[in-house]
């Protein structure tokens, strides 16, 4: 359907695997990676994947001229690239209203310009946060007690205000000027290729280095964790049969404490499960993310394959443990800088 798709981002961590999706489960259609390459884009994302079928253009999203540049040829354009990590947004969040803000105006702008189907990447952390399961009177699975597309938007970082922000553009740019966009808000990823400032990269290369785990605070914090193919597997769905306008979020009923995850990721690494040490808390931290994918599942008739989270943390694990090249190198300085937030 579509031939010649824009993938923003496609060399960071959630969009190289879906640019790897895209090759591996759609002939057919060429992909132009644009991507700034900043500290959480790596080019090697991208290696091994043929040329006629990946193009990586280095630059950013706010260069006007150079986004009119690309989208004038293209059909499609798949949103991913951001400033995306939280604690970075509340260092400074100079970079978040630029990227996230600025940079999706240009792009809707130039999609708006040449009639060009955009589908916009999110986040459910625009709806704040819920209350823990225990203290819900339906345990979790009560009316409310999940973000549905209804939730209203309620962010609590720099770094989810800027992503709610962009989230409103699109949505206006839809209706005041009929862009042909979707939207999709989506839970917290794991899988291969993850920046290790990220909370199981992390800890998986903590384990590997000889570094004790970092937990924030008591760990009962809930994140509902998507392996990243299943996301990538939703956004096709979407870009190629969601209705123009509206929003799909995407989770695959993983909800966990980070505690948990911990204890897990240490006994998988044969580790004992107390070896980690608590560190200060985030400032403002939600406290849980739930999804509710109901529309995604009965509209579009996705499901997630990855149902079993100790399989996919598994791979996960293992892919962590057998590229320490492309890692090691960066994991210094990395918690270096999470030593001086005292974190
Ligand atoms: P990431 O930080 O790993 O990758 C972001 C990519 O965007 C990098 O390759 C970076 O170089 C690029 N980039 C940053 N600024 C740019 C600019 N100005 N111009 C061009 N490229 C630029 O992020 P991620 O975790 O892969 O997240 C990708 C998207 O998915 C983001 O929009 C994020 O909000 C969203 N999202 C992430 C998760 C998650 O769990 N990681 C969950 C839901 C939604
Ligand atoms: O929910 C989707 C969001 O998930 C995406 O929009 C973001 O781009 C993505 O980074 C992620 O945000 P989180 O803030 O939830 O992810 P992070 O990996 O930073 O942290 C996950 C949880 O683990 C969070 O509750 C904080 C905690 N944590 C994090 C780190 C880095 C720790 O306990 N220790 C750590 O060392």
């Amino acid at each position: 359907m579509y031939k010649n798709i824009i993938v923003t981002g496609g060399a960071g961590f959630i969009g190289s695997n879906f640019v790897h999706y895209v090759v591996n489960n759609h002939p057919g259609v060429h992909v132009t990676v644009l991507d700034k390459l900043t500290y959480a884009g790596n080019k090697a994302n991208l290696a091994g994947l043929p040329e006629d079928r990946v193009k990586l253009v280095v630059g950013d999203i706010c260069d006007v001229d150079l986004v009119d540049s690309l989208v004038k040829d293209a059909d499609a354009i798949v949103h991913y690239a951001a400033e995306s990590h939280n604690d970075n947004s509340l260092l400074d969040p100079t970079p978040f209203i630029q990227t996230n803000i600025v940079g999706t105006s240009v792009l809707i702008n130039a999609a708006r310009k040449y009639d060009v189907r955009f589908h916009h990447i999110s986040t459910d952390e625009v709806y704040g946060d819920l209350p823990l399961r225990e203290d819900l009177p339906g345990h979790g699975e009560g009316p409310g007690e999940k973000f549905t597309p209804e939730s209203p938007y309620r962010p609590s970082s720099p770094y989810s205000s800027s992503k709610a922000s962009s989230d409103l553009l699109v949505r206006a740019w839809v209706r005041s000027f009929g862009l042909q966009a979707t939207i999709s808000n989506c839970s917290n990823n794991y899988g291969p290729y993850q920046h290790i400032e990220k909370f199981i990269p992390r800890q998986i290369t903590n384990i590997l280095s000889g570094i004790r785990p970092k937990l924030y605070g008591t760990g009962k914090n809930v994140r509902d964790w998507i392996h990243t193919n299943d996301h990538s597997r939703a956004v096709w769905q979407i870009l190629t049969k969601g209705k123009i306008g509206e929003t799909y979020l995407i989770g695959a009923d993983g909800e966990k404490n980070n505690k948990d995850v911990l204890e897990l990721i240490l006994q998988m690494m044969g580790q004992p499960a107390d070896a980690y040490d608590q560190v200060k808390d985030r400032p403002g931290h939600d406290l849980r993310y739930a999804i509710d994918a109901t529309k995604l599942r009965t509209e579009l008739g996705w499901k997630p394959e990855f149902t079993d989270f100790e399989t996919g943390l598994q791979h996960t694990i293992d892919w962590y443990t057998e590229h320490r090249d492309w890692w090691e190198a960066e994991k210094a300085a990395v918690e270096a800088k999470y030593a001086r937030q005292g974190q």
